[in-house]
């Protein structure tokens, strides 16, 4: 038997909501897992790119690979040893960008996995064991629910988390660079403490970002896409972001622009047809410095993963 699921890209932290804000992208990997007859076989990971695009070479294709470790925890919880299986993942999403790359393939092998279980995981406990792989809640939970989510990874392991209406006519454009930076590379550049001062900032831009999505409020939300959380830190590592920030600063319908996740990939929120207004401004600060980028607008995804 075997199960195929489709799991779309996402976008975390959304500026002040580091390591718990999240939204869904229609760009989407496929995975599937199917339990191999043959006793010994393995574990057997294949990669499949229509276009090849990114390099796919250093992802582990045995048991080291994060959708098996993902699955192993899945049959422990059910208190069964993960069988010989073949994985195949047909991926879209740009690996090692900031679009939740690794959480779709994680969520995507879970949710698979428990279709061939017979369903005994809820989406809670999905997330808790998504959650523990990937190390923290805020892209897993819209890879697998899609939309705007709101995340909490408790101490016990875990996940409060919540889906907001996104409002229809803010859209989603990426820019994603043509070169790669590895998360744990992202991470190591935040300092181990910060200010109350900074703290106190982003508590109060996260919860005012939150209430101008729930209130669908484009110029509140304007005053809410700065942190001082990781953005400051990661900044040097992102070409063009600081650039991008002073340009779109003030253009009708730019909401505010962020790092996708821990980058390098720009996210840019806009009004109607605010982007296409800057577009080719935002072009030639790409052109300037040399960096190709490959830019895309979209709505939010709302589905989530599905099973097909
Ligand atoms: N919240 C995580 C980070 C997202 O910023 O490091 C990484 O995908």
């Amino acid at each position: 038997m075997k199960v195929t699921v489709k799991v779309p890209a996402t976008t975390a932290n959304i500026g002040s909501g580091f390591d718990c804000l999240g939204l869904a992208l229609p760009i989407y990997n496929e995975i599937t897992v199917e339990e191999t007859v043959m006793p010994g076989s393995g574990v057997e990971i294949n990669i499949i790119q229509e276009v090849e695009t990114y390099d796919t070479l250093s992802i582990p294709k045995d048991e080291n690979n994060i959708v098996y470790k993902a699955i192993e925890l899945l049959y422990n919880f059910v208190g069964q040893t993960a069988s010989d299986m073949k994985i195949t993942i047909k991926t879209d999403i740009p690996v090692t960008r900031g679009l939740g790359s690794s959480a779709a393939v994680i969520v995507g092998g879970l949710v698979a996995a428990n279709e061939l279980l017979g369903r005994p995981a809820d989406e809670a406990v999905l997330l808790s064991i998504a959650s523990e792989v990937e190390g923290h809640p805020d892209n897993v939970a819209p890879a697998l629910l899609g939309g705007f989510c709101l995340a909490s990874l408790e101490d016990d392991g875990s996940v409060s988390y919540s889906k907001i209406e996104w409002p229809e006519d803010w859209k989603l454009t990426v820019l994603i660079p043509d070169y790669e930076l590895d998360t744990k590379i992202a991470r190591s550049v935040l300092p181990e403490a910060i200010s109350i001062q900074d703290a106190a900032f982003n508590v109060r831009k996260c919860a005012m970002l939150i209430d101008s999505v729930y209130r669908k409020d484009s110029e509140a939300m304007k005053k809410c896409l700065t942190d001082k959380l990781h953005q400051p830190y990661r900044e040097r590592l992102i070409k063009g972001f600081a650039e991008l920030k002073e340009l779109l600063a003030n253009k009708d319908d730019i909401l505010g622009c962020v790092i996708s996740g821990a980058g390098p990939t720009i996210l840019v929120i806009s009004k109607n047809n605010g982007f296409e207004k800057v577009e080719s401004e935002v072009k030639q600060v790409f052109n300037d410095l040399n960096v190709a980028c490959d830019i895309r607008t979209f709505d939010i995804e709302n589905e989530g993963t599905t099973v097909i």
